[in-house]
């Protein structure tokens, strides 16, 4: 993956917090405004990057845990938020359960609310003066692509920009289904109208009958590559992506052909993880965007699963899918995100012995040793770096 990697800190395991308050951004998108119950400062983020959740959902035995982005924030100080959507069952799939962890959020979750968070992380955020990347994350121009609810990282990005008083330019493009959908339209809005370096185009699919192109919308239909191209000077800047497979595939595709360099193409994928070139081995199948933990299984005699950081020695149990369900079921918490193999938040060394991975759509990590454990299993005896 073109992301720059970091690894950061804040707390171990999970922490409480509450919800202060809850604001709806759109029909479908409500933000959430989370403090720390122990009063004590939050841990920095840098814009693009998630929280994890542990919830307990009734009629869910085991807690269902999930990731969102931090949609903005308080320079770190004093709370989060979290923007997230209600998801619908599938179009295709009327009578199939709507998402747990989203409605969950937006029917039980309020003010005064309790949530078990996991600190900061995510190598998806953006990249300013003196970053690693030998490619870029400059100063230079930077150009924020999303579609649907892909663009809380990018609203996370474009505050920091603003509020840190960065003069570099920005793009803020956005598609949505229309003004129902939309959420931070006006806060877009505003920041372009009042700042200089700060563009705006918003594209609704299908305009809604109140909703006013100029006013609310400026474009309507998807954003193709010859609407980007008409209006971003050039390919010479970041491009951070964050938004649904085929908005993604189309648009890194398009950046690739009209000869953006794949090092300046940032992505994240909310769900499935999906191939994105054309040259690629297709669309991925499917991924379990809902993850739960399982509970400490029967007595197993497979391989021997040594978690050498924790101390902890078991053996595999094949009632559980991946090594780091087992983790979790023997109460070691390594990081995770996606747990679809699409984040690398989950990357370790393998120091002996065999895996093999039960996800054909895990994008595999580069780096010799390093192995996915959200997305792998033991084929024999195996020591891990956890
Ligand atoms: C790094 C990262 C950051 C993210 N940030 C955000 C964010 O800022 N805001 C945000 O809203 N989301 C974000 N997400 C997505 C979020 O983590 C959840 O995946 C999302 O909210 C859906 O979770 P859910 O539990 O509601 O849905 P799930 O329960 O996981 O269900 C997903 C979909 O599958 C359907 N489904 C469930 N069961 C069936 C079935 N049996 N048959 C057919 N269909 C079924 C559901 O109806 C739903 O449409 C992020 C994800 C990642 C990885
Ligand atoms: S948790 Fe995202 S790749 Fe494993």
């Amino acid at each position: 993956m073109n992301e720059p990697k970091d690894s950061s800190g804040g707390w171990d395991g999970y922490r409480t917090f509450c919800v202060e308050r809850k604001e709806p951004e759109s029909r479908t998108v409500t933000s959430f405004y989370l403090t720390a119950k122990d009063g004590r400062p939050l841990a920095p983020y840098k814009p693009g990057q998630f929280l994890g959740f542990k919830l307990d959902v009734p009629g869910h035995e085991k807690p269902v845990l999930r990731t969102y982005t931090i949609s903005d924030g308080s320079g770190g100080a004093t709370h989060y938020r979290l923007s997230i959507k209600r998801e619908p069952p599938p179009p295709d799939q009327p009578d199939a359960p709507p998402g747990v962890s989203s409605n969950y959020f937006h029917d039980h979750v309020e003010a005064g609310s309790e949530l078990q968070v996991r600190a900061p992380s995510g190598d998806f955020f953006l990249l300013e003066d003196g970053a690693v990347d030998g490619d870029g994350g400059d100063s230079g121009p930077v150009v924020l692509l999303s579609g649907g609810v892909g663009l809380t990282p990018m609203v996370s990005m474009l505050n920091h920009i603003v509020s840190n008083g960065a003069k570099r330019p920005v793009w803020f493009v956005h598609g949505v289904r229309n003004g129902d959908e939309h959420a931070f339209g006006a806060h877009v809005r505003g920041l372009a109208e009042t700042h200089a370096n700060v563009h705006a185009h918003i594209a609704y699919l299908e305009p809604g009958p109140g909703d006013v192109e100029g006013r609310d919308y400026d474009s309507a239909g998807v954003i193709t590559m010859e609407l980007l191209q008409s209006l971003v000077p050039g390919k010479d800047g970041d491009f951070y992506l964050c938004g649904p497979p085929p908005f993604m595939k189309a648009l890194f595709n398009g950046l690739l052909d009209w000869g953006v360099a794949e090092g300046r193409i940032y992505y994240e994928f909310f769900g499935p993880a999906t191939v994105l070139k054309e040259s690629g081995a297709g669309d991925k199948a499917d991924r379990k965007s809902a993850s739960t933990v399982p509970g400490p299984g029967a007595a197993a005699d497979g391989p021997v699963v040594t978690f050498k950081r924790s101390g902890v020695t078991v053996n595999w149990d094949p009632e559980i899918e991946t090594i780091l369900e087992l983790a979790e079921a023997n109460g070691v918490t390594p990081d995770f995100s996606c747990r679809a193999g699409v984040c690398h938040t989950c990357m370790c060394a393998l120091i002996e012995g065999e895996i093999e991975y039960v996800n054909d759509d895990a994008f595999l990590p580069d780096e010799e040793g390093q192995i996915l454990i959200c997305s792998s299993k033991p084929k024999t005896d195996i020591t891990v770096d956890v």
